[in-house]
């Protein structure tokens, strides 16, 4: 595992050869109806939102087609076309919504599906290709992973998209993967409470691939959180900021390649979100976080 010292935490960080973003992205997956089906319920306010996410500098912004599905990426094309030159949007194709219920969730990954999602990712978002086209879930069973990687690969032949992204993966796919073709990012769920991703994360710093963990500022609440409580509240009354702040300066030093992608419905809570980037927190405390948890 890579680490930083205090002050030695990059700004920024570089998805495949050459898109450099910021630390902290945006994720939208919120910005939807409840269960994440249909329009969000506060359109105005969506738009506000996303617009003050542009005017807060950041650089990178997480959505999918099942948000939704397609009304989150519509969102964004609506708040934010014509985009400015250094926003990275990147998207996520193969889970299907049969139906309101997340038990209707499926997933499809056959080459002409996974293709024409993408086009219709680009078409929705008004783009002419797309930056980092994740593959959401490696569970559909019509075709197997290796087929999928083909796919996303020639996908990037053809210019349709630029980066491969794989969402939700184990490390062993990432390894069979990276055998395939050239990945350039990987999202999982990885959290002060959650580490289903750490062993993802270990072989994608190896590999040099970005890491994106999503849910990245949640700390556990109730009876269950008392103990993360107990060492993050001190921590963030010593920097004078929140525990979520913590939270997220945790995840941006455990390595050099994270780019956390925090939700949030508020103006608020995102300015406070963007501002961990600058929180220098020293090993022994990133330590102390780290043990709470068995990775
Ligand atoms: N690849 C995948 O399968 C997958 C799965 C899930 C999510 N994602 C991605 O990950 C992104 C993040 O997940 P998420 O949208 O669920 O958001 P999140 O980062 O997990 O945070 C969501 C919750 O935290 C609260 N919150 C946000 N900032 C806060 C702060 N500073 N202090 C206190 N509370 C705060 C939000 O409430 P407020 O709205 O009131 O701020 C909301 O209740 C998604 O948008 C999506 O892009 C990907």
């Amino acid at each position: 595992m890579m680490t930083t010292t205090d002050n030695e935490i990059p700004k920024t960080v570089t998805i495949g050869k050459d898109l450099i973003v910021d630390r902290i992205g945006f994720g939208t997956m919120q910005l939807v109806g409840p269960k994440e089906w249909g329009e969000y319920p506060y359109h105005d306010k969506g738009i506000a939102l996303l617009k003050e996410v542009v005017d807060q500098d950041v650089t990178f912004i997480d959505t999918a087609d099942v948000y939704g599905p397609h009304s989150n990426e519509e969102l964004i094309h609506e708040a934010l076309h014509p985009y400015p030159d250094n926003l990275v949007i990147a998207t996520k194709g193969g889970f299907v919504r049969g139906g309101p219920e997340y038990a209707d969730m499926g997933a499809v990954g056959n080459r002409a599906y996974l293709k024409q999602s993408a086009y219709m990712s680009m078409r929705r978002l008004g783009l002419d290709h797309i930056d980092l086209y994740y593959l959401h879930t490696p569970t559909m069973t019509d075709v197997p992973f290796e087929e999928m990687i083909d796919t996303l690969a020639e996908m990037r032949e053809i210019g349709l998209i630029r980066n491969i992204g794989l969402s939700n993966i184990s490390a062993e796919q990432l390894q069979t993967a990276l055998e395939i073709t050239e990945i350039a990012a990987v999202t999982a769920h990885y959290s002060i409470g959650v580490r289903i991703g750490a062993a993802l994360l270990k072989v994608s710093d190896e590999a040099g691939v970005v890491f994106s963990p999503w849910h990245p500022a949640a700390v556990p609440s109730g009876e269950d959180g008392t103990r993360f409580h107990s060492v993050l509240d001190p921590l963030a009354e010593t920097h004078r900021v929140s525990a979520q702040q913590i939270a997220l300066a945790w995840q941006l030093h455990r390595s050099p390649l994270m780019l956390p992608i925090p939700g949030t419905t508020g103006v608020d809570h995102l300015r406070e979100n963007l501002a961990a980037v600058n929180i220098a927190l020293t090993q022994s405390e990133v330590d102390m976080i780290t043990d709470l948890e068995e990775e």
